[in-house]
């Protein structure tokens, strides 16, 4: 089976390009097996000097595969989810990331970008974090960066309402470093990568770990990771996702 997630290495950049645009690039477990790979080797191959995210088609990524996410909750979930690799591997990350952000960004997808290390954003973009609209609680260590980054009051609204945050306030807000016409996003972050992969890789790695607490991101993902679990399998979360397949509305309201 051809991945969903495209893989290119040239010039010292790691191209990781989310290639699913029928289902909005999102993300399943196949796709999370591929990225964790690439973020694992990036760690140790030194060819690799910096990683670019980026997605086809009119969105980045619509998140979580919302079919998997149902599948958990009723514990037929896969044995190995790659998504825990994944997020450990962004929290323990050195070599830099640069993402490239067009149309929303739902989810993990928003969350990933508080690991990268250069955001560029489409004129179109959109941050979407709608994880308490499906009985669910923040992921990758978003509990701690978010609000970190920009203030409690406005990531708690971010977590809470999930309403779309417009790429010119998530500029304001110190999530992205620039804005570009969408035309030319790809072309913008390549220019970015290949300027971060001309440096010095043994400065450049070590200035990002003296950056980040890799430590205390991991601890932080472990414990959204076990009320995540709970949710999961909450009829909150069943109602969310059963929801979503009927493409209707949730309705909480019932549910106690
Ligand atoms: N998981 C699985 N499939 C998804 C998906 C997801 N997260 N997001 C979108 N899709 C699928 C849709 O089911 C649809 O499939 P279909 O054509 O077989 O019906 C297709 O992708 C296109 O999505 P659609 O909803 O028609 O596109 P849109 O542009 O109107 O809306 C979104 C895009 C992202 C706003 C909307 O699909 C959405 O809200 N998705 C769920 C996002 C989410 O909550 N993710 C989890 C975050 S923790």
């Amino acid at each position: 089976m051809i991945s969903e997630v495209k893989v290119d290495l040239t010039g010292g950049v790691l191209t990781l390009t989310l290639s699913r645009p029928d289902k909005k690039n999102a993300l399943s477990n196949e796709m999370y097996g591929v990225l964790a790979d690439a973020i694992e080797r990036a760690e140790t191959d030194t060819e690799i000097r910096v990683v670019l995210v980026q997605g086809d088609g009119d969105m980045f990524t619509a998140g979580n595969d919302m079919g998997e996410f149902a599948a958990q909750g009723s514990g037929n979930g896969p044995a190995e989810r790659h998504v825990v690799r994944f997020l450990k591997a962004l929290a323990q990350a050195t070599v830099p990331i640069v993402a490239a952000v067009q149309g929303k960004a739902v989810g993990i997808g928003t969350t990933l970008l508080l690991h990268c290390d250069h955001v560029i954003l489409g004129e179109d973009a959109q941050l979407v974090t709608p994880f308490v609209n499906l009985a669910l609680v923040p992921e990758a260590a978003s509990s701690l960066l978010l609000p970190a980054r920009i203030g409690y009051v406005r990531a708690f609204s971010m977590f809470a309402l999930g309403e779309p945050l417009p790429a010119q306030t998530a500029l304001a807000w110190g999530l992205a470093n620039a804005i570009v016409p969408v035309a030319q996003l790809h072309a913008q972050a390549r220019q970015i990568a290949e300027a971060i992969a001309a440096k010095p890789r043994g400065a450049l790695t070590a200035t990002k770990r003296l950056m980040r607490d890799a430590e205390t991101l991991s601890a932080q993902m472990d414990r959204e990771g076990v009320s995540f679990a709970q949710r999961l399998t909450s009829a909150e979360a069943r109602e969310a996702f059963l929801a979503f397949a009927q493409k209707r509305k949730p309705d909480f309201s019932k549910i106690a």
